[in-house]
């Protein structure tokens, strides 16, 4: 069993292991009371338990069925009777609903055939040749699953084009920047938030 501020959780090995990006986001949630949540990619559940203290409800969604299997016993152990998971790519499992604050630590690292394993851990950090591919079909669905004054807030990496997120952001009228961010040996991992733009 892990532990991360009081909450225990386990993982599978072909589950993303909660690591340095996931407690960055953890750390820099912008959530309110009275918020629906989504995240998307919810692996182990972590972010989704932590959320679901701070908020109404969360609606937690995974393509990789080991991750809503081990976040089902996440959410037991934690009692966080208020998240609801649904196995699926992106908005598919969602298609019909909206919310005020969606969230995601997408899958941002370039990756070539050579460096895939192969199995379900290939969709924690594959993002295509330009490490874009879920990050932009994910910006491709956003706006439809917005409440009105919804907001997003998304994990990427330096080595997937940060401006173009954010210019993606803005051209669906939301006021996005950088809200966090931290080094690392390659590459610098970020919070992108946007909000509407008059906020
Ligand atoms: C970097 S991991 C983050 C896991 C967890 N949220 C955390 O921060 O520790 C990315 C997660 O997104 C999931 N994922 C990747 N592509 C997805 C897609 N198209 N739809 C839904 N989930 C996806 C992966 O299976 C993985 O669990």
């Amino acid at each position: 069993m892990l532990e991360y501020k009081g909450i225990h959780y386990e993982t599978h090995p072909k589950v993303y292991e909660p690591a340095e990006d996931t407690f960055l986001f953890a750390e820099n949630l912008q959530i309110e009371r009275r918020d629906r949540v989504l995240e998307i990619g919810t692996g182990t559940g972590l972010l989704a338990i932590i959320t679901s203290k701070k908020c109404s409800t969360v609606t937690a969604t995974d393509i990789n069925p080991h991750a809503i299997d081990c976040a089902v016993k996440n959410l037991i152990t934690n009692k966080s009777y208020n998240v609801e998971l649904r196995k699926g790519d992106l908005f598919e499992p969602v298609k019909d609903d909206t919310f005020d604050l969606i969230l995601f630590n997408t899958p941002y690292l370039p990756t070539n055939e050579s460096e895939r394993v192969g199995d379900e851990l290939d969709d924690a950090w594959d993002g295509g040749s330009d490490g874009r591919e879920v990050i932009d079909r994910f910006l491709e669905g956003l706006k439809d699953h917005l409440n009105p004054g919804g907001r997003v807030q998304l994990v990427q990496s330096s080595l997937s084009d940060i401006d173009k997120t954010i210019e993606k952001l803005n051209r669906i009228g939301l006021d996005a920047s950088v809200t966090a961010r931290e080094k690392f040996f390659f590459e610098e991992v970020v919070i992108i938030t946007g909000k509407p733009k008059n906020e």
